[in-house]
């Protein structure tokens, strides 16, 4: 039975490998000095580029989706390892479990004195596996508020905020919905910064900030 405690650990570690900060060093910045001094594809892109944003948008949603499928399949890896055959029970638990912690990892990245990014491409990722039509409908709206503000947080929120509500209204499983409100919650938490910049009118600006290579 500690075979999904081990993954639950991975999951954390998986969340926290960081993307972001990696890209930076490639192109020769520390990405935390720059812009809003987040490690997500948002900063990365407004500081490095287009192509360096969009892969570390990628790869965050890789680690989301990957720390999800990981524990959605516990029960075939332990098998397939030769770890025992025992099924691991309350899986769905384990499932929200390495979820939140995917989605810890990414913004409390131990690597990096646990200030990372805000979690939003890696809770897409983490949406996507537990429910897709979730997902692309959550991503609609924020397409939807980025062609109205042109602002990454303000779209970001918008879609934090829609998800549980869709994931409620579509969704049958509980524990999944619970726990898509909780890490919708943690997520829009993580804006703080953006909220206060927003409110006071110096909130940058996608269109204004972002470098086209
Ligand atoms: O995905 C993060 C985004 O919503 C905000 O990023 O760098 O503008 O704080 P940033």
């Amino acid at each position: 039975m500690w075979f999904p405690y081990l993954l639950l650990a991975i999951a954390y570690f998986l969340g926290s490998f960081p993307t972001g900060y990696l890209v930076g060093k490639i192109a020769g910045i520390d990405i935390r000095e720059h812009g809003s001094g987040s490690t997500g594809a948002t900063n990365v892109w407004r500081n490095v580029g287009k192509v360096a944003g969009i892969s570390v948008f990628v790869t965050d949603f890789a680690k989301g989706a990957i720390a999800i499928y990981m524990m959605q399949s516990a029960n075939w890896l332990q098998t397939s390892l030769g770890l025992g055959t025992v099924e691991v029970e309350q899986l769905s638990l384990f499932v929200i479990g390495a979820g939140m912690l995917a989605l810890i990892g990414h913004s409390r990245p131990v690597w990096l004195g646990f200030k990372g990014g805000k979690s939003v491409a890696t809770g897409v990722g983490i949406l996507f596996m537990l429910n897709w039509i979730v997902a692309l409908s959550a991503f609609s709206i924020w397409l939807a508020t980025m062609a109205i503000w042109r602002t990454v947080s303000i779209s970001s929120i918008a879609a934090a905020a829609s998800a549980p509500v869709l994931m409620w209204a579509l969704q049958g499983n509980v524990i999944y919905s619970s726990f898509v409100t909780v890490g919708c919650i943690f997520v829009i938490w993580l804006h703080r910064s953006n909220i206060e910049r927003i409110l006071n009118g110096t909130e940058l600006s996608f269109k204004s900030e972002s470098k086209s290579s």
